[in-house]
């Protein structure tokens, strides 16, 4: 099956959404499993179920349903999709544009990414944060194949700086007495679900991979497409494979990054609370 949508169809979601929320959001947040606590922390929520938009994409492998939460964190307007959606899941890479370019519609101005990532680099340990500078995606298509959509971007875009250098800055600025270990690399994608095999790590390290994840890209990728700024992190929630001698767990994972996750969290809503989009 291959998925093309024109500009009606985006809009329709977003229109559905405007006329039920108060207020145009300027940041989204896009959590992965590491920040969930910080969507908490938004002050006078108004949620929707991802089944309830329409023409929104809707998780049909997941148990649970997505939430698109419009609220207030740090003072500044925010939208935050709890619950993502991955290649894995079985979506195929042109459908996986629809949220973002909804949340462009709302008025969105920077989106920020987060996900947990298997430490590539070996100088990197669990724990540690990455400030993602740019990514490699070798496998898959692009979100952006098919019929343009010319009122999102141009056919050909440049990518160059797609990770916004400013935000970088900030980002690395209010590091400073967080508590985290703050890095800053290049994110691999890879498609899962399985995690990687040794080799395929060594050969992302020679490619100069320093994590590697199985989301964030096709995000990045559609939300730099249409003007927005892109902030990226990787929790570093694993060594990846064959860094250490013995198999990966999901358990790992999660219990890594759910250690960070009250850190991380403080410091995302500082940073928000700092960013100035003009
Ligand atoms: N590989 C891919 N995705 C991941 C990993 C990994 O090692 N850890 C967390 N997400």
């Amino acid at each position: 099956m291959r998925y093309s949508y024109d500009y009606a169809y985006f809009k329709a979601a977003a229109d559905w959404l405007k006329e039920r929320i108060d207020q145009e959001p300027e940041i989204a947040l896009i959590l992965g499993s590491s920040l969930g606590p910080l969507s908490q922390q938004i002050k006078d929520q108004l949620s929707f179920d991802y089944a309830d938009i329409p023409n929104f994409l809707i998780s049909t492998v997941r148990s649970h349903a997505g939430k698109l939460i419009f609220g207030t964190l740090a003072g500044k307007r925010v939208v935050c999709m709890s619950g993502r959606f991955h290649s894995y899941e079985g979506y195929d890479f042109e459908q996986l544009v629809i949220p973002i370019r909804v949340l462009k519609l709302l008025g969105v101005k920077a989106v920020i990414l987060t996900n947990a990532a298997g430490g590539v680099n070996t100088d990197y340990n669990v724990g540690d944060i990455m400030i993602i500078k740019d990514h490699i995606k070798l496998n898959g298509g692009s979100p952006l194949r098919g019929p343009n959509v010319e009122e999102f971007g141009p056919r050909f875009f440049d990518v160059t700086n797609m990770y916004t250098p400013e935000l970088r800055e900030l980002a690395k600025e209010c590091g400073k007495d967080s508590g985290l270990t703050l890095r800053e690399g290049v994110y691999m994608f890879m498609p899962g679900p399985q995690f990687e095999t040794p080799a395929e790590i060594r050969a992302i390290r020679i490619l100069g991979g320093d994590t590697v994840g199985m989301s964030t890209v096709t995000e990045a990728l559609t939300a730099a497409h249409c003007g927005m700024k892109v902030l990226g992190f990787s929790v570093v929630t694993n060594m990846a494979a064959g860094v250490l001698d013995r198999p990966l767990t999901s358990e790992e994972v999660t219990v890594a990054a759910h250690a960070v996750a009250e850190n991380f969290s403080a410091y995302i809503e500082k940073l928000i609370g700092k960013m100035s989009l003009q």
